[in-house]
């Protein structure tokens, strides 16, 4: 079969198409003939050691992948031959709290990922594709989703008629800002772009900011909360825009610390504990969070914003694509 494999932590020029032999199931695994996979900024900091220069190498990397089962260990009982399946970030999260070892199960990190024409999985870390999702649309939910579900519903709390901040246009901005509007809330979206404000807009979105022309984006969001500051921010930045978030969330407002666009760095956490915030990391979620956003999608016939669709051959150029940070949504790879 052919996958990519990363040799070294010198970008996505390092990562090459390779020969390898079709990997067999074992007891209670799945082989997934793949599809389609997506990409995540992970995979980028990965790529460059940025993420975690102890991983080891070659690697086949990306996280998120969909596909169809292509052949059954022994005592699999879930899946058979044909079904379209969509993998966990995460495996061997299946349910409740994060442990070391359920996190270290992360694909495409310490374990090899989707970037493959075919993955062996435990049938516990897969989930069936609602109907009416191709491959390339499921293939961007394991990473990005399923933070922005977990984030605004899982260890956070939305209510409809709640007020979210969501800073950009990437991938997990744009489902925090579907399943936001999903759930009857007001969202708020940052961009360095006009046109992708124009395209939030049409999605429901019901206040937009350039953060390029406006970098003290903290004081129009407090206007237009008549001065009170967001129930919730999905925080992607990191250190160049936290300070921000912590000036426009409302007293005992709610912070899913997600992202690191911006690198990481020092912050003052004096008015985190003067305002009562919550400051919340999350990584990912596990796989019965992930079942339970597939029953929501599926509920509201949601589909995933796709910025682009690069065939297999192409790999290299889609991560590049990403990389420009042009994207609005998601980046997928055809397999
Ligand atoms: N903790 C977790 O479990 C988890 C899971 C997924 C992702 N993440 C992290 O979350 C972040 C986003 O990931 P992603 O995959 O969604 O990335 P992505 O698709 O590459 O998103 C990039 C977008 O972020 C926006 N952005 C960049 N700098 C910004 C800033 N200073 N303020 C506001 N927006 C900014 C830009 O939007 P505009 O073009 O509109 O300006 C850019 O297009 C990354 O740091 C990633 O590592 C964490």
């Amino acid at each position: 079969m052919k996958a990519y494999r990363l040799h070294a932590f010198e970008g996505p020029d390092a990562i090459r198409w390779e020969d390898l032999p079709t990997p067999e199931p074992g007891p209670g695994q799945i082989r997934v003939r793949v599809r389609a996979t997506s990409l995540n900024f992970r995979d980028l900091m990965i790529s460059k050691g940025i993420y975690n220069p102890r991983l080891k190498l070659p690697l086949i990397p990306l996280s998120d992948g969909a596909g169809e089962v292509s052949a059954v260990g022994t005592g699999v009982t879930r899946y058979r031959l044909g079904d379209r399946v969509v993998s966990a970030f995460m495996p061997g999260w299946v349910d409740g709290e994060p442990t070391d070892t359920k996190v270290r199960s992360a694909l495409g990190g310490e374990v090899d990922g989707m970037l493959a024409e075919e993955v062996v999985l435990p049938e516990t870390g897969v989930l069936p594709i609602p109907s009416h999702l191709s491959f390339e649309e499921a293939a961007t939910l394991p990473c990005a989703a399923v933070t922005a579900w977990n984030a605004l519903f899982e260890t956070g709390s939305l209510q409809p008629g709640d007020s979210v901040l969501v800073q950009g246009t990437g991938g997990v901005s744009i489902f925090a800002l579907q399943f936001a509007r999903m759930a009857g809330a007001r969202v708020i979206v940052t961009s360095s772009s006009d046109a992708k404000l124009a395209r939030v807009k049409e999605m429901g979105a019901s206040d937009l900011i350039n953060y390029r022309t406006t970098p003290d984006w903290d004081k129009p969001v407090r206007q237009l909360t008549g001065g009170v500051g967001v129930d919730a921010i999905v925080e992607v930045g990191g250190a160049g825009t936290l300070p921000l978030s912590i000036r426009c969330v409302k007293l005992g407002g709610y912070v899913a610390l997600i992202g690191v666009l911006t690198g990481g760095g020092e912050f003052n956490p004096m008015p985190v504990l003067m305002r009562h915030i919550r400051l919340q990391g999350i990584f990912v979620g596990s796989v019965q969070m992930f079942a339970g956003m597939l029953k929501a999608i599926e509920v509201a016939q949601m589909r995933p914003v796709i910025d682009r669709v690069f065939p297999f051959e192409q790999a290299i150029d889609a991560l590049k694509h990403m990389e420009s940070g042009s994207h609005f949504g998601k980046v997928v790879i055809r397999v």
